[in-house]
């Protein structure tokens, strides 16, 4: 039989070592963590061999007492937590008083600091564990942490480290997560002798876009939330139109600390539904401030977790900030710039800077146009106010609407030059291209318009809301229709009869596999009416139960969306394009299609005075 006994301190380090120092970069970040927390407003670190060689960080931070040295080395021992309140209350990255005992098990440890109080400087060198004496050190105000030959002592361990570009590469993704959490800190790298990074301390966009590349201080939208004094979500999000597989941040950080939550990533997954396309992912650069007493950081070693107290709140107001976000409406300022040329790209940053100031009114005063009529001061010359506010939902119905025909007629055909003032966003309609496009002119220049695209996301953002505010409206039709279906499809129907009320759906089930028609929702009186109900019913047995239904109630009413949007070939009128275009101006999310595409692009008089080189 064994007998028990206590592991040696050395031995426990290790096993803690396997959890906290996974390759280099886990013990690069535990490093970078304890300046942050000390601190620090320069720091420099250097590579060599993808970190495997050498880790070597100095900081400026506030120091370490010569006696406190080999306490820092030691495991259980910190100065970021006194009493076990401090534990369910934590404001710094560390905390578990572990992660330099760890490194310092398995690698060629130096740890030098000296305190601004401190005449003079010490270090203390840990030998894969063994500590050796403390001794004089002649450096700056700061620390320096030097890690050499990681797993040296530990081939078997060793083994499971990657090649040296992998393991540079985790430790570059490190470096990178912590500078854009702290853009006001200096931070320099270099790796086997070539500078890469030299960042100055610099505001979050810059930042970024140091690290990242020019494109990313393009087409974004800044976000800045709050839910009381306690909560706040702020940062930074690309515009779902303008993303592609190349693009890739996606950074989500918790009172300054870098997570990855399934509770956080579904959240952001339904922020950005119904705008983004399905090949791309959502690009983000976001900070969740929270009350420190809501989360709980001690779930994992490594810190890259947290548990919310109320994650459901958490979600939902990470979900509600985005989509308010997302909906922005379509106004003056609206540059969506193609091949722009850099210097376009201020502009361009400019305008989306604007236009975050005004999105989170977006939602509020498009709910004010549909609900109460009011249209923006420049749509009054084209619509009449009243009728438009008797049937705003009547998508078909609004191109028959405009009364004041005439007077838009007049705009097109007078020869007078239109007062810059009165010109909408998109513009007055010239013509309708290849029965597709809608092309028109605008205060600087013009914009070409997908009409399907755009019509789609109108109908789609009319049904959202009457389905929001009670079921979507429906009417009889004169003879019901019987269409022959599958007994899933009657099973379906069946099943959501509920649902398909709410859609504005009435069907019956009159023969085995026949179903009669008798109502349909209002908006969406096209002819297609068969086609439609075995799309709708399609969706239905794919989605399965009741509960899926509701999670896919958007793309049950961007099937309904598409099968009324206009298609193509089908003619426009002057009118009927400018209607198209007033309408997009007051939608929300109409920049974007139901598939996340753009439905519209813009050629400044500037872009295409460059393309013909006037004034070159
Ligand atoms: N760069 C630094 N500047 C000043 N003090 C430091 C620095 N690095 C470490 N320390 C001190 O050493 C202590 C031990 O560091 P260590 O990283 O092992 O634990 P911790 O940061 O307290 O907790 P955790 O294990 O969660 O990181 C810290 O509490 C801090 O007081
Ligand atoms: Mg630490």
């Amino acid at each position: 039989m064994q007998r028990i006994h206590k592991l040696d301190d050395v031995l426990v380090n290790r096993i803690c070592a396997g959890e906290v120092v996974e390759r280099p970069a886990s013990a690069l970040k535990e490093i970078l963590e304890n300046s942050i927390d000390a601190a620090a407003t320069q720091i420099n670190i250097e590579l060599l061999n993808g970190g495997i060689k050498l880790i070597k960080i100095i900081d400026n931070g506030n120091g370490i007492l010569d006696e406190d040295l080999p306490l820092a080395l030691e495991r259980h021992a910190t100065s970021k937590l006194i009493t076990e309140d401090d534990l369910y209350a934590i404001r710094t990255l560390g905390f578990r008083g572990e992660g330099l005992a760890s490194i310092a098990s398995v690698s060629w440890f130096t740890l030098a600091s000296k305190p601004a109080e401190s005449a003079h400087g010490a270090q203390i060198v840990s030998v894969f564990g063994d500590l050796k004496e403390l001794r004089p050190a002649s450096l700056n105000n700061g620390t320096l942490v030097e890690v050499k030959d990681l797993y040296n002592n530990i081939p078997a361990r060793k083994k499971f480290l990657k090649s040296e570009t992998t393991e540079y590469n985790h430790c570059k993704n490190i470096v990178e997560r912590i500078a854009v959490a702290y853009p006001q800190v200096g931070f320099s790298l270099k790796h086997n002798g070539k500078e890469i990074y030299n960042l100055f301390p610099q505001d979050l966009l810059a930042r970024i876009v140091s690290l990242y590349g020019a494109e990313y201080g393009q087409h974004y939208f800044s976000l800045m939330e709050e839910a009381g004094a306690q909560l706040s979500l702020s940062g930074y999000v690309y515009h779902p139109a303008y993303l592609n597989s190349t693009k890739n941040v996606q950074m989500f950080y918790v009172n300054g600390r870098f997570i990855r939550d399934k509770v956080v990533q579904n959240a952001i997954k339904q922020g950005f539904s119904g705008v983004l396309h399905h090949e791309h992912t959502p690009n983000y650069v976001l900070f969740l401030t929270i009350d420190p007493a809501e989360i709980d950081v001690n779930v994992h070693p490594s810190k890259n977790e947290v548990r919310f107290k109320d994650s459901g709140m958490i979600h939902s107001f990470i979900s509600r900030s985005l989509r308010k976000l997302l909906a922005g409406n379509i106004t003056q300022q609206d540059t969506i710039p193609n091949n722009s040329s850099v210097d376009d790209s201020f502009t361009t940053m400019n305008s989306w800077e604007k236009r975050s100031e005004y999105a989170q009114l977006a939602e509020a005063s498009s709910k004010n146009v549909i609900q109460s009529g009011s249209a923006p001061s420049w749509s009054s010359s084209i619509h009449n106010d009243n009728n438009y506010k008797d049937s705003p939902l009547l998508i078909q119905k609004w191109l028959g609407e405009i009364n004041n025909e005439q007077e838009s007629q007049e705009l097109f055909t007078t020869n007078e030059p239109i007062a810059n003032e009165t010109i909408p966003p998109l513009g007055f309609a010239i013509a309708q291209l290849q029965g597709i496009y809608i092309l028109s002119q605008t205060k600087d220049g013009m914009i070409v318009v997908d009409m399907h695209a755009a019509h789609e996301r109108i109908i789609l953002e009319k049904l959202k809301v009457q389905l929001g505010m009670n079921s979507i409206a429906s009417q009889q039709l004169l003879m019901p229709l019987a269409i022959h279906v599958s007994a899933l499809q009657i099973e379906a129907l069946e099943k959501h009869r509920t649902e398909l009320s709410l859609l504005g759906f009435e069907i019956d089930v009159i023969g085995e596999n026949q179903i009669a028609v008798r109502a349909i929702p209002l908006l969406l009186d096209d002819g297609k009416t068969e086609q439609l109900v075995i799309d709708v019913l399609n969706d239905m047995v794919n989605f399965g139960g009741s509960n899926a239904i509701l999670a896919h109630q958007e793309e049950l009413l961007s099937t309904m969306a598409c099968h009324t949007a206009v298609r193509a070939n089908h003619q426009l009128s002057i009118p009927e394009m400018n209607a198209l275009l007033r309408e997009m101006e007051i939608t929300v999310r109409a920049n974007y299609c139901n598939h996340g595409r753009p439905t519209w692009f813009k050629l400044t008089m500037r872009d295409l005075d460059g393309m013909f080189m006037r004034g070159k």
